[in-house]
């Protein structure tokens, strides 16, 4: 069978673009930013993304245009063993689409209490309490009864990226992306124009871009720019291979990365801006400095932000356009998470679109019921650490040693050059092999070293070795047999 096509050189950017900007730009980059010392940790972050970021996005169009095949089927002619990479990344998108699409279904709710602010005074209280209904003991491992507040967005959200992947390329994804990202860029425009004019505003966005250098000395806050960098773009996981994979023979690379990167990194400034600007102004509001007002990770979204729009003006726009922000920035990344794995699995069985992509939402939909339960931001949390800090960064250096070991990168990159409007140099290559190979490395060594010496978020013993390492070894072990068993049923992708 012919592979699917994107109908347009906009449809695929906008598809790319659409997968890279998140939830990740929304409410994590500010947080990331604010806790690592605001303008100083802009430095490492510019670094990361032109020294690992645009060579890596490069790389994966790339690879994705030349093999025409996802990511386990571009890795398996490099190497037979090279496959097991592949579903490693497809475990840890699997992994990922899991626990989003819980923040996807809480963005849901959000955006339906946002129109009478139905979280009255006390937005923290609303959330962990009467939302979340979160349980008080700390443990990931309990999870309680299910909660159908939450069940229902969630099932909602659910159904957004069943008709994409079931519909396919051009009939769900980029019709879609033509949509919801430009769609999503206005409301953000709206939103941040109106919250800078604010009393306060530039106060909160001095506070975002004010440099502390001594920040730069910390190996931390390289290692967070890096994480955010490889998060917020979406690479190492499977998930660009699999879209580039259906790119027209001619088709650029170069440029189509370049502003991918660009468009993505903007979109966290505004973001950023956006965010700091109600901060600021809350601060005002209440008289406060601006870090009494600050909650960090999912507290920023859900906790802080409502209590801001309390104070607001026309609080009943504000909100929902912050909300329907939220909704369509996780939607269309999660699409292109079901989308890899989908692609992988029909690459590999040679089983329908339709026919995987029911099965594979059908069975998502279930395991990510956890996440809707007492228990379920604990688990978020504990998981979403493991994947961030070992996951995804670990495939993504496994990615680059064993591709600069097997793959031809002068090859690799004359290849993309003959198709792209302009040519990328060397340094491509030194980036690819050394610099980021060299940095990665350095971070998960930090990051094991950590783990290894303190238990993260206090969990216990237990489950920070069966819910967090378990959960690695499980993913590993199932990427080991996907790619070893089940070889004789490989059906080439060749037409
Ligand atoms: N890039 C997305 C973001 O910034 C995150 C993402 C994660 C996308 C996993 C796809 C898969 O939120
Ligand atoms: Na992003």
């Amino acid at each position: 069978m012919k592979r699917e096509q994107w109908a347009s050189r906009t449809g695929f950017i906008l598809a790319a673009v659409g997968s890279a900007i998140g939830l990740g730009n929304i409410w994590r980059f500010p947080y990331m930013a604010y806790e690592n010392g605001g303008g100083a940790f802009l430095i490492p972050y510019l670094v990361a993304m032109l020294a690992a970021g645009i060579p890596f996005m490069i790389l994966e169009f790339g690879l994705g245009h030349k093999y025409r095949a996802s990511a386990p089927m571009t890795f398996a002619p490099l190497h037979p063993r090279m496959e097991i990479l592949g579903w490693f990344q497809v475990m840890v998108a699997a992994v990922i689409a899991c626990y989003y699409i819980a923040v996807i279904g809480w963005s849901l709710s959000y955006l339906m209490f946002s129109f009478t602010q139905s979280w009255g005074n006390d937005a923290n209280a609303f959330f962990f309490g009467s939302y979340l209904k979160l349980s008080s003991d700390n443990s990931p491992s309990s999870l309680g009864t299910l909660q159908w507040s939450i069940v229902v967005p969630l099932l909602v959200a659910w159904s957004f990226s069943f008709f994409a992947t079931f519909t396919g390329i051009r009939g769900g994804i980029e019709r879609l992306g033509k949509v919801m990202i430009p769609l999503l860029f206005i409301m953000v425009l709206i939103l941040t124009t109106r919250v800078l004019t604010l009393p306060g505003a530039t106060h909160g966005v001095d506070w975002l871009f004010r440099p502390d250098f001594s920040a730069l000395l910390n190996t931390r806050v390289w290692a967070d720019a890096f994480g955010q960098i490889f998060f917020t773009l979406s690479v190492g996981f499977a998930i660009m291979i699999a879209y580039s994979s259906y790119l027209p023979e001619k088709s650029d690379i170069n440029n189509n990365a370049f502003m991918t990167v660009f468009i993505n990194c903007g979109f966290s400034m505004l973001a950023g801006i956006m965010i700091f600007s109600v901060l600021g102004y809350m601060a005002a509001e209440q008289g406060k400095p601006l870090t009494e007002v600050v909650s960090s990770g999912v507290g920023l979204a859900f906790v802080t932000i409502p209590t801001a729009i309390n104070l607001l003006p026309m609080p009943w726009l504000l909100g929902p356009l912050f909300f329907a922000s939220l909704l369509v920035a996780g939607v269309s990344s999660h699409i292109s998470i079901m989308e890899a794995i989908t692609s992988s699995v029909m690459d590999k069985t040679g089983w329908s679109r339709r026919k995987t992509a029911s099965l594979l939402c059908g069975g998502g939909a279930l395991i990510s019921l956890a996440y809707a339960t007492n228990g379920g931001l604990l688990l978020l949390d504990l998981v979403d650490h493991f994947i961030n800090n070992f996951g995804i960064l670990g495939s993504c250096l496994a990615e680059l040693i064993c591709l600069s070991l097997l793959l031809r990168l002068d090859g690799m990159r004359n290849h993309i050059n003959r198709l792209s409007e302009f040519s990328i140099g060397r340094w491509w290559e030194f980036c690819i092999r050394y610099l980021c190979t060299g940095l990665l490395s350095i971070l998960v060594i930090s990051n094991l070293v950590t783990d290894l010496s303190t238990n993260y978020g206090g969990y216990s013993e237990s489950e920070i070795l069966w819910i967090g390492w378990g959960m690695l070894a499980t993913m590993a072990i199932i990427a080991v047999t996907l790619a070893t068993r089940f070889n004789d049923q490989t059906l080439t992708t060749e037409a």
